[in-house]
C-alpha cells in the first residue's frame, strides 16, 4: 500500500515540475509556477521519508533516521529563506551558482557513498551498469561543484580570471585521466583509493573548466554547470530507481541546455568559443573596441523634461544601472506621467540587459510594468525609427555600436539595440566609464546622444517633478 501511494507522491512530484517549468515561462505566472514545483517537491521529499521501504532479510525497512533528515532539512530550509530573502536582485547569478554547487557537491557524496556499498557487496559481472552510473554521477557532480564554486567566486570579485597558454589542452589530459580512472575501476571496483583519484581529477578539471572563461560570459557557464547538476541528479534517480529524482534531474539538465544555447544566441556566439574565447575577460584589456573618442554633450533636466513631453514616442531601454539603482518603480512612475500627457511609451528589453537572463522582465514585473509595453529586441529595433526619444537608463553594452562596426570589439558580433535610429537619445549614467565588457561606447560621442548624468533613481524622480511642473 505504502509503495503505490508513495508512486502517487511521485507523480504528483513530476507533474507539478513539469506544470512549474511551464508556468516560469511567463512572468505573470513564475512566481506561482515556482511555489507549485516547490509543493510538488515537498510531497515527493515526505513521500520518501515516510513511505519509502526495502526488502532485506525477508523484512520490511523504512527509512528512520528521521531526526538527523529533519534536523538537515530545517537547517537547509533555513539557510535557504534568510538567503533568497536578503539577496539583491544583482547579487542573484552568485547565488544560484552557489545553489548548483551544492546540488552537484550533493549527487557526489551520494556516489561515494553508494560506491563504497557497491564495492563492498557487488558481484563483478552484476554491477558494471550500476558502478558506471554512479562514477557519472560523481564525476559530473563534482565537476558541477567546482566549478559553480569558482563562478561564484568570480561574480563576487574574489577570483580573478586565468588563463594560460596549453590550458585547453591541459584541461582535456584532466578530463581523459578522470575517465579513463572512471573505466579502470568500472572494470576492477576493488581499487578503494581509485575513487578519490577520480574525485580529486574531477574537481581540478572543474576549477581549470572555469577559471578562464570571462566575466561577461559567466551566466552561460553558470547555466551550463546547472544543467550538470541536472544530469548529476539524474544518475541518483537511476541508481536508486527513484523517479523523481530521475525526472526532476532530467528537466534540469534538459532546462539548463536550452538556457545556455538561448544565451549563446542572444550574444551571437558558439558555446566553443564562450568555453575557450574569453570575452570579458582577457578580452577586455585588448585594444578592440575602447577607441571611441571626442566630446560628449550633457542635457540639463529641464530640456530632457521638454524634449520627452513633447514627443509622440518614447522608448525607454533599461540596464543593469537601473537595477542597481533600484530605479523601477519611479521608471514606472515616468512612464505613467508621459503616458498621461499623451506620449506612447515603449520598453526596449536586450536578452542580456543586465545581470541574468530576464533580468529586466523581472524588475519591470516587480514595479508592475505592463508586459504589452515591452518590446522584444527584434520588435525593439523595428520601431526605434519611429521613435522620438529613447532614455536609455543604466544601459552600456547592449546599445554599443561597436558591436555592429568594430570586428576588433570583444563585443562584436553581439546583437545590440539600434538606439541611433531615434532622433534622439538621452543617455543616463553616472559618469562615462564604461560598463560591464569594460569597453567604450562610441554611441555616447555621437551627435544625436545627450548625456543626463546621475543616479538612476535621483535622475528619474527629477524627470518626474519637473514634467509633472510643465
Ligand atoms: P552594462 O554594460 O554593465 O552598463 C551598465 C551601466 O550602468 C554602466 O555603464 C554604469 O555606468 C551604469 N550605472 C551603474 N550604476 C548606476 C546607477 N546607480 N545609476 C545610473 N547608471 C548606473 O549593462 P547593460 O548595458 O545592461 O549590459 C549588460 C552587460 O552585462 C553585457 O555586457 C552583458 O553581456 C553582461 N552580462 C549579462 C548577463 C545577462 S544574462 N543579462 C549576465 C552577466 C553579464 P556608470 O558607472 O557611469 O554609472
Amino acid at each position: 500500500m505504502s509503495q503505490h501511494l508513495l508512486t502517487i507522491c511521485y507523480l504528483i512530484g513530476s507533474v507539478t515540475f513539469i506544470l512549474g517549468l511551464k508556468m516560469l515561462s511567463n512572468p505573470a505566472s513564475a512566481r506561482k509556477g515556482n511555489l507549485v514545483a516547490a509543493g510538488g517537491m515537498t510531497i515527493a521529499i515526505l513521500g520518501t521519508i515516510f513511505l519509502y521501504s526495502y526488502q532485506e532479510d525477508n523484512t520490511t525497512h523504512y527509512l528512520g533516521n528521521h531526526i538527523w533528515i529533519f534536523v538537515a532539512l530545517v537547517i537547509g530550509s533555513v539557510v535557504g529563506t534568510l538567503a533568497a530573502k536578503k539577496v539583491k536582485m544583482t547579487a542573484m547569478p552568485e547565488m544560484v551558482s552557489l545553489f548548483n554547487g551544492m546540488g552537484g557537491a550533493c549527487a557526489a557524496l551520494i556516489s561515494i557513498v553508494e560506491f563504497n556499498h557497491f564495492s563492498k557487496e557487488a558481484t563483478h559481472d552484476a554491477s558494471s551498469s550500476k558502478a558506471l552510473i554512479i562514477l557519472l554521477g560523481l564525476v559530473i557532480g563534482s565537476v558541477s561543484f567546482a566549478g559553480s564554486m569558482i563562478a561564484w567566486g568570480k561574480l563576487n570579485g574574489k577570483i580573478k580570471d586565468l588563463s594560460f597558454k596549453g590550458q585547453n589542452i591541459l584541461n582535456l589530459l584532466v578530463l581523459a585521466l578522470a575517465l579513463g580512472c572512471t573505466a579502470s575501476l568500472i572494470m576492477n571496483p576493488y581499487q578503494g583509493m581509485m575513487l578519490y583519484v577520480i574525485l580529486s581529477l574531477s574537481i581540478v578539471y572543474g576549477i581549470f573548466f572555469v577559471m578562464p572563461i570571462g566575466g561577461a560570459d559567466m551566466p552561460v557557464v553558470i547555466s551550463l554547470l546547472n544543467s550538470f547538476t541536472g544530469v548529476a541528479a539524474a544518475c541518483g534517480g537511476f541508481l536508486y530507481d527513484n523517479k523523481v529524482m530521475l525526472t526532476g534531474g532530467i528537466l534540469v539538465g534538459a532546462a539548463g541546455t536550452l538556457l545556455t544555447i538561448l544565451m549563446c544566441k542572444a550574444m551571437n556566439r558558439s558555446l566553443k568559443n564562450v568555453l575557450i574565447g574569453s570575452f570579458g575577460g582577457n578580452a577586455k584589456v585588448a585594444s578592440g573596441g575602447s577607441s571611441a573618442q571626442g566630446h560628449h554633450k550633457e542635457i540639463s533636466m529641464s530640456d530632457a523634461a521638454v524634449v520627452m513631453s513633447y514627443a509622440n514616442k518614447v522608448m525607454i531601454v533599461p540596464g543593469y544601472g537601473l537595477a542597481v539603482a533600484q530605479a523601477q518603480h519611479t521608471c514606472h512612475e515616468l512612464e505613467k506621467i508621459l503616458v498621461e500627457k499623451g506620449v506612447e511609451v515603449k520598453y526596449a528589453i536586450h536578452p542580456v540587459a543586465g545581470r541574468m537572463p530576464g533580468h529586466m522582465n523581472v524588475l519591470l514585473a516587480e514595479a508592475d510594468v505592463s508586459y504589452d509595453l515591452l518590446l522584444e529586441m527584434e520588435q525593439a529595433n523595428d520601431e526605434f525609427s519611429t521613435t522620438d526619444v529613447v532614455l536609455i537608463l543604466g544601459a552600456n553594452d547592449v546599445v554599443n555600436p561597436a558591436a555592429k562596426s568594430d570586428p576588433s570589439s570583444p563585443i562584436y558580433g553581439m546583437p545590440i539595440l539600434d538606439v541611433e535610429l531615434a532622433k534622439n537619445v538621452i543617455v543616463n549614467k553616472r559618469s562615462m566609464k564604461p560598463g560591464y565588457a569594460g569597453i567604450e561606447n562610441d554611441l555616447f560621442y555621437r551627435p544625436k546622444t545627450s548625456m543626463l548624468f546621475g543616479d538612476a533613481k535621483k535622475v528619474l524622480q527629477d524627470l518626474c517633478a519637473e514634467i509633472k511642473s510643465h
